[in-house]
């Protein structure tokens, strides 16, 4: 049986904020929500708080050009155009603010543990749930504006999973037990999103980095680090002001990745999660 919680009716009622989600486009099949936001983003002088959502994506797209499964009736993917008045350096901060928004989101609504994965994936018991990909116009270090992807694994059956994704990934329904209804999800998220950006807006960078921190479950662990400079294997120390990951190496010297993959070296104990 489909279950019709995500459609163009109910998400247009959904919570606008003063910024986010002004205007809410949504599609009930798309290339790539992100797709149709940089689309936007181009032709608009103030495309602030516009939200792009879609039932489901024929070109889902996740980081380092992968695809992202998007079949409808399931799961999530928006996103939300913002033009902050920010560095192109920000970026990272900003997604931070997007894995935080969702992160807890999910704890509060369907009270699962959900947990940060540096630098932007959505974890529960160590699987993935949902990825954000962000992706901006600049222009001489400042930004024009930014598109945050988001998309979250809520309903889908882990059985139509490729096999390979099994091991490492999950979704709401499985980790709660019932399915959960994606229209009301979203409006908790966004209502998170606006909150945290505001934060940002009056320059409280610090509060969000501690919320991350308090959400995570990256740092104090040993991490092998994938990214531009070749691989690396540490313990994750912390995350800077700029959100990039700090690792002691074996032999005690810090280095600092400003993005990214991390894999996770040893099992953990989620109970203090
Ligand atoms: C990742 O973890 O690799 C990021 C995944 C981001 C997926 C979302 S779904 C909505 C938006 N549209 C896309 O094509 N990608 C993002």
């Amino acid at each position: 049986m489909v279950i019709k919680d995500l459609t163009e009716e109910k998400v247009k009622k959904l919570f606008k904020g003063d910024i986010v989600g002004k205007e809410i486009i949504f599609f009930q099949s798309t290339t790539s929500t992100n797709d149709k936001a940089l689309e936007i983003g181009q032709k608009l002088k103030d495309p602030e708080g516009i939200l792009v959502v879609a039932d489901a994506q024929t070109r889902g797209r996740g980081r380092f050009g992968r695809q992202w499964l998007s079949p409808p009736n399931t799961n999530l993917y928006f996103s939300l155009l913002l033009k902050p008045p920010f560095y192109q350096k920000d970026i990272p901060i900003l997604t931070l603010m997007s894995v935080v928004a969702s992160a807890s989101a999910i704890r509060e609504f369907a009270g699962i543990n959900a947990a940060i994965k540096w630098p932007n994936d959505i974890m529960v018991r160590d699987k993935k749930v949902g990825g954000i990909l962000t992706e901006a116009k600049s222009e001489g270090g400042n930004i024009i504006f930014v598109v945050i992807g988001i998309g979250i694994n809520v309903n889908i059956p882990l059985n139509i999973l490729p096999k390979d994704l099994r091991a490492f990934t999950t979704s709401l329904k499985e980790e709660y037990g019932r399915p959960v209804d994606r229209t009301q999800l979203l409006g908790v998220i966004l209502g998170k999103l606006e909150y945290w950006y505001k934060i940002l807006l009056k320059g409280n960078k610090r509060v969000l980095i501690n919320e991350w921190l308090m959400l995570n479950s990256t740092i104090g662990r040993s991490v092998k680090v994938q990214s531009s400079d070749g691989v690396i294997s540490g313990i994750a120390e912390g995350i800077d002001s700029e959100g990039s990951l700090i690792i002691r190496l074996p032999s005690g010297d810090m280095k600092k990745v400003y993005a990214g993959e991390v894999t996770m070296l040893k099992d953990y104990n989620h109970e203090h999660l």
